[in-house]
């Protein structure tokens, strides 16, 4: 099997999959702000790739080799849907599959998909056989879930680590909790224990509230984990995988240059539609922020209808910044 989970260094840091966010053209910046040793995409529906939806869900797996190395993840219902697709997945070039069994959704979760089959764990079990039995050996086999669906539940951790996968991500707080509460990060040691006793080869990696590499490190050693994932802090410095972030002492100018290219890659990448602009909405928040008049440009900036048009106003922004 080619599995570079094992080769990556201890403790490793992963940006977590984001829906509307990780997609290709936010990984390449993260990677060529502070690479990540690990990335994953979107969630993408294995359903959806197995219907008539197929092409606009393909689009969710759209990468290039800069975001090596990548993990595919999926999510759905049907187990022969994700024996089809994790066969699909291993020709595409991807380092790694995994099944996401912890989004709190209500249209997700209602249909027993994601953090609803935590509820359901002899279905989520036929799910993971299915995928492992589609990989049929190829690529490694990881599961991001939730430390329970209404409280800590050490059964259901104790079933998933039992399937011996490749790796587990596990976010430290339950499904009902959404992202509403701070995470548990001291349920971390119990998962490790438990990891430890019943599948010591799977590698864990937590999850939950982390906001710069020095925490994540220090969270590593402290509960012994093998990684560290961080999603929404790369919301509030795009260099959060550096060692020293350059984040709070960068100009207004390179903060926006950082949106240039950004824009520039999203138009390079998704034409016609493709995907719509409005999430760069998003990413405008994270970029022009933390500097005077930064609000002002933003209206500016969220007012714009295409992503030439946006491409234009920056420009505009830069020459006013010099
Ligand atoms: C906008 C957004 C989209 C998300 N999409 C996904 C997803 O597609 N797959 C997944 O496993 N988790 C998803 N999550 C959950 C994150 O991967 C992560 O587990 C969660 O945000 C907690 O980590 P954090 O506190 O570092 O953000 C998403 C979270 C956010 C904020």
């Amino acid at each position: 099997m080619k599995n570079v989970l094992v080769s990556l260094p201890k403790p490793f840091m992963v940006l977590a999959p984001m829906d509307d966010v990780t997609e290709t053209v936010f990984r390449r910046v993260v990677q060529a702000c502070a690479p990540a040793d690990l990335m994953f995409t979107e969630f993408v529906n294995v359903d959806a790739l197995c219907s008539a939806g197929r092409t606009a869900a393909l689009r969710r797996l759209r990468f290039e080799t800069a975001e090596n190395p990548l993990i595919a993840q999926i999510w759905g219902k049907t187990p022969e849907n994700f024996y089809t697709v994790a066969n699909e997945l291993v020709d595409m070039g991807f380092d790694g599959v995994d099944i996401n069994m912890g989004c709190p959704d209500k249209s997700v979760v209602k249909n027993a998909a994601g953090g609803g089959m935590i509820k359901y764990p002899d279905q989520a079990l036929e799910v993971i056989r299915a995928t492992r039995d589609g990989l049929a050996g190829r690529l490694p086999l990881s599961v991001k879930t939730r430390i329970g669906f209404n409280e800590y539940d050490e059964a259901w951790l104790g079933a998933i680590l039992n399937e011996k996968l490749n790796m587990l991500s596990i976010h430290l707080r339950t499904v009902k909790e959404m992202s509403k509460v701070p995470a548990h990060w001291e349920w971390a040691g119990r998962v490790r224990t438990l990891r430890d006793e019943l599948s010591p080869d799977t590698l864990l990696v937590g999850n939950g509230d982390v906001t710069s590499y020095a925490e994540a490190q220090k969270l590593a050693l402290k509960y012994g984990y093998d990684g560290v994932m961080i999603g929404r802090g790369v919301f509030y410095d795009p260099f959060v995988f550096a060692k020293e972030s350059p984040w709070p002492t960068l100009s207004a100018r390179d903060k926006v240059l950082i949106f240039k290219k950004h824009v520039r890659l999203f138009r390079e990448t998704w034409q016609d539609g493709e995907r719509p602009i409005a999430p760069l909405n998003k990413f405008c928040k994270i970029y022009v922020n933390d500097f005077p008049s930064a609000k002002d440009y933003r209206v500016r900036l969220m007012s714009c209808g295409s992503a030439m048009e946006l491409e234009t106003t920056i420009d505009q922004i830069l020459k006013e910044l010099a």
